[in-house]
């Protein structure tokens, strides 16, 4: 499988790394961005093709992955997916917009391709998408990240609750840094219920899930390490995504 990156920035840079270090089992054949040095610096890395247009991504690419912004799965996505090219989308807080998913799940259907969402940087999605078969009461996610890496400049270190609100406006208010909520949002079909914290004691970007339902309790908390590249971006969801496109080829596929 040919994979076109489209976005190449601290995510991308992770996939390159994992490639190189041969723990990925997909040729990642082709880099876009907007800025084509970055498509450049990666695709040499790993003798692969550097575009300078969209179109040329599409044209070749078995499966492109979005790891470039909310605005790029608007302007982009529709037309991967009206090529009939499967998509991975990280920006997954563009699909909080009802309209706009609708209309992408549709023309997915039309043109036969998938559109594929990775976990990201948070933990327990299995469970909340089996716990939806029976009924959910509450879903909500507590965010805690150094004030630096949500774009806040703070005097000294008490925390500070910056956002209280639904997961559909948090993504809005802060689209690059809290696709997770949009994640947990989508697999349990409820918007959900976020506070994202502010705290200068911290280091680690930060998130607990707390689900009830008719099968019981769920409590996740990840501790997430930085992308060295991006602070608002953690380590753990370039792993998914790299987690996600070797799951597309094992024989053995573990987890729902
Ligand atoms: N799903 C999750 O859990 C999760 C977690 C972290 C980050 N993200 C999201 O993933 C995306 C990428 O994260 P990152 O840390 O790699 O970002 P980054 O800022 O390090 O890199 C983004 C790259 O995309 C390029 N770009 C921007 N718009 C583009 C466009 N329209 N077409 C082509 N290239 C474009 C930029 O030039 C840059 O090189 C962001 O939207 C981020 O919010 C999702």
């Amino acid at each position: 499988m040919k994979v076109g990156i489209m976005g190449c920035g601290s995510i991308a840079n992770t996939l390159v790394k994992f490639k190189l270090e041969e723990k990925l089992n997909v040729n990642l054949a082709y880099f876009y961005d907007l800025n084509y040095d970055n498509a450049s610096k990666l695709a040499q890395q790993v003798n692969a093709k550097a575009y300078k247009t969209l179109d040329e991504l599409i044209e070749n690419s078995d499966l492109i992955l979005e790891s470039a912004s909310q605005a790029a799965v608007h302007n982009s996505v529709p037309q991967i997916l009206e090529s009939g090219t499967d998509v991975i989308i990280m920006s997954v807080g563009a699909l909080l917009d009802n309209d706009f998913r609708e209309s992408l799940e549709s023309t997915a259907k039309e043109n036969g391709a998938k559109i594929y969402l990775p976990t990201g940087a948070i933990s327990g999605i299995d469970t909340v998408k089996a716990a939806r078969l029976g009924e959910i009461e509450s879903v909500s996610l507590v965010t805690r990240k150094p004030p630096l890496s949500l774009g806040q400049d703070m005097d000294g270190d008490e925390e500070q609750i910056i956002f209280e609100g639904k997961a559909s406006d948090a993504v809005k208010e802060f689209p690059k840094n809290i696709n997770v909520s949009s994640t947990l949002s989508l697999a349990s079909g409820i918007d959900a219920d976020v506070k994202i914290i502010a705290d200068p004691k911290v280091t680690r970007n930060t998130h607990e899930i707390y689900l009830k339902g008719t099968f019981g309790e769920l409590i996740t908390k990840t501790s997430n390490v930085s992308s060295p590249d991006n602070p608002k971006t953690s380590l753990l969801a370039a792993y998914s995504a790299a987690s996600l496109l070797n799951k597309l080829s094992d024989t053995i596929q573990i987890g729902s």
